[in-house]
């Protein structure tokens, strides 16, 4: 299991303290949710955070793009430090083609879909992506309430992955706690992103292993 703590909840005026805090802690990824106020109800940062970000971590920079027509940016996202590049479906046109220019960047290409959009819609990308984001919530805003249809969606996901005979990794996003963690886990889920409930709860290192311990 990889947790990706989501800077959503962190202290925006401290961001190179918490980012060394989760290095310290123990953990390798971080989850930075890129809002543009279209796609969702809300307006949070784009690259040159992103690229002020990296010269202070060497943590695996985990992008959530959360913005209408996402194709318009993926070379700025990938220049700023990007190390993996997840898209909406639902904000792309031409979705193959999005995923194709995320690979050639050297991102990692992976989907997000909001919790209603079916599965149907990747099942031909699955071979081309690294990874496959379940949101959990409406997104836009962290500590909302896990949807619970979204644990037989991370169960069906997974079945087409191994009908596929990919690795692709399956990422939960959205209302992920201490208490449904080993549930999602054990359902087939490998990366947690978790904002209120982690960010939450400090000491990190502590929490991780909170984390950690529930989805053994
Ligand atoms: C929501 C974001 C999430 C958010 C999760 O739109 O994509 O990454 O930070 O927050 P929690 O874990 O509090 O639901
Ligand atoms: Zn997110």
């Amino acid at each position: 299991m990889i947790l990706s703590p989501s800077m959503l909840s962190s202290d925006f005026a401290n961001m190179e303290s918490e980012l060394k805090a989760l290095e310290a802690a123990g953990l390798e990824w971080v989850h930075l949710d890129v809002m543009d106020g279209r796609f969702v109800p809300n307006i949070t940062f784009g690259p040159p955070i992103i690229k002020a970000m990296r010269k202070k971590s060497n943590l695996f920079f985990d992008c959530h793009l959360m913005i209408e027509d996402p194709g318009r940016y993926i070379e700025d996202f990938a220049e700023a430090g990007a190390d993996l590049i997840c898209v909406h479906a639902e904000a792309c046109t031409h979705l193959e083609r999005v995923c194709a220019q995320i690979a050639e960047t050297g991102a990692k290409p992976a989907v997000a879909l909001n919790p209603h959009t079916p599965l149907s819609v990747i099942k031909y990308l699955i071979p081309q992506l690294y990874m496959v984001l379940i949101m959990s919530v409406n997104p836009g805003f962290g500590g909302q309430k896990f949807i619970p249809f979204c644990m037989d969606k991370v169960r069906e996901l997974k079945a087409m992955i191994n009908e596929a005979g990919a690795d692709t990794l399956i990422q939960i996003d959205g209302g992920v706690t201490a208490e449904n963690a080993g549930e999602l886990t054990a359902a087939g889920v490998d990366v947690l992103v978790s904002g209120s409930a982690f960010f939450g709860y400090p000491p990190y290192e502590e929490r991780h292993k909170v984390f950690q311990e529930v989805c053994k």
